[in-house]
Order: C-alpha cells, then structure tokens, then sequence
C-alpha cells in the first residue's frame, strides 16, 4: 500500500481521486439512460386530460392543494394497503407539473377517483368537517359559485402540447365545446367527447345544471385521478415476455 501514501499525504490529489471515482460512478448510473428510447413504461388506458380535468388540475394548483396533499403511492406495503396499487410513472407522464408533492397533511390523492360520489366531494369541499368532523381541512365554498373561465381551454392545451402532451389539432380546436359536453350527459357532443379522450365520463359534477362553475371541474380532475389504468389487467412490462 506505499501508493497510498501520495493521496493521504496530498491534499489535492485525494481530492482528483474522489472526482475521479465519483466520475465513473455517475457515468454508470447516467449513460444508459442516453441509450433507453424512454424512460416511462408505456401503459394502456393512460390518455391525455380532457380539458374540464385539465382545468381542475389547474385550480387544484391555484389552490395550493399540493401543500397537503401528494399525488404518488409508494411501492411500500403500508401505503399498498392503504391507498391501492402503487403509482406508475405513466399515469404521471402527462402532467406538467407533476403533483407528486412531497407533504401530506391530509392523504394522498394519486387513486381518489371513483372512492367518492361527486356529491360527498360537493360537500366536503364546500366544508370539510361536515363530512369529517375531525379533518383540519380548509373549506373552499366559494367554488360552487363562481363560473369556471373557460375562454383559454385551448390555450391551455396548445401549451401542454408544447411540452409534449400529445393533444391533436382536433381536440384543441374542440376544446371549449367538449369541456361543455363534459359537464352535460345530454350533450349533441359526448360522441366526439368520447372519441377524443377514450373513457371520459360526462355528468353533472357539481349538481347545478345550470352553470359549469369550478367545482364542477374540480371534482371532474379528482374523480379521474388514479383510474386510467385497469389493474385487473394490467401486466409490468418486466412480466409480459
Ligand atoms: C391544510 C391542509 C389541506 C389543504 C390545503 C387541502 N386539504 Fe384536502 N385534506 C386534508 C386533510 C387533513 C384531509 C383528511 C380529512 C378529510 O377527509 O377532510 C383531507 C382530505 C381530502 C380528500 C379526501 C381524501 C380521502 O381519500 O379520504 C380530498 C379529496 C381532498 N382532501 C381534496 C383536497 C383538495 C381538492 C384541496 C384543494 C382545493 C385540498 N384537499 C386542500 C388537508 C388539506
């Protein structure tokens, strides 16, 4: 062990050794990833946000629901109980920015979609403790009562497509009359709904047919969150061979 001496004894080339051994290190975590087509295991069912979702994702940001909530289930055996199959990277890969979120005050909220009525979301939203007397969270009662701006829903698409969201021509330019055809299951245009974003449900979310108002996108963007993918069916890529 006399080379050793050189690096004990100056300061500087100890230094160089550790960059260099750190170096490869990175080199062999990093480069592989130059050579993967994609990172993200595609996964069937996974399809871009309708834009009444999309929407409500944006006033979930505006509202600043993330500071409680987290939107990804660990692949650990407390949180599997808990809050069902653990999160796919595909199930985030069309949310710009992602909601992963890294606090829960409240529980996480990756698979909510489908655990509520929409209208236990109408009233626990308007007021938390009616519902959970004991929840710490704040209530947002003004959302049912003010109407949703919908005038940049295409905007707000063309923008996710920038950032490579595959919304087509068809559904940015259909942008504002599908957002409407999702709030009304009696819509002429739930068909062409129903074609551009494969299993969207329309109803009346926020229980007033008479306005689209906020909250109707909002509990539109919670009741989709987490049901994409079928787990009855779906295989891990590792297994299908
Ligand atoms: C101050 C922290 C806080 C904020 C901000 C907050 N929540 Fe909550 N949330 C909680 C807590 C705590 C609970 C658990 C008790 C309850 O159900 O009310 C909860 C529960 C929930 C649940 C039920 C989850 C389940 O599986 O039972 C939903 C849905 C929800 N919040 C949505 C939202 C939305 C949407 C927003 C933003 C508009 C929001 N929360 C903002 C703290 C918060």
């Amino acid at each position: 062990m006399e080379w050793h001496k050189i690096f004990e004894r100056h300061s500087l080339i100890l230094v160089l050794g550790i960059v260099v051994v750190i170096s490869i290190g990175g080199i062999v975590e990093i480069a592989p990833l130059f050579y993967l087509e994609s990172t993200i295991e595609e996964v069937e069912g996974v399809r871009p946000y309708t834009p009444l979702e999309q929407a409500g994702r944006d006033i979930y940001i505006r509202e600043g629901c993330y500071l409680c909530h987290s939107q990804m289930i660990r692949p650990l055996r407390d949180e599997v109980e808990r809050y069902g199959h653990y999160s796919l990277a595909a199930e985030s890969m069309y949310d710009h920015p992602f909601q992963w979120g890294s606090r829960r005050i409240g529980p996480d909220l990756a698979r909510v979609g489908g655990k509520y009525s929409d209208e236990w979301h109408r009233d626990h939203l308007a007021d938390p403790q009616s519902v959970v007397p004991e929840s710490i969270m704040p209530g947002y009662p003004f959302m049912a009562g003010r109407d949703l701006n919908f005038r940049q829903a295409a905007n707000a698409l063309s923008a996710l497509r920038m950032t490579g969201v595959p919304y087509t021509d068809a559904m940015i330019e259909n942008a504002a009359r599908d957002l409407q055809a999702q709030t009304d299951p009696y819509s002429d245009y739930a068909d062409g709904l129903q074609e551009r974003y494969p299993g969207a449900t329309a109803r009346d979310f926020d229980g007033n047919p008479e306005r689209i108002s906020e909250l109707d996108a909002l509990v539109a963007y919670l009741q989709v969150l987490g049901t994409m993918v079928d787990f009855d069916t779906y295989v891990p890529e590792d297994n299908q061979r």
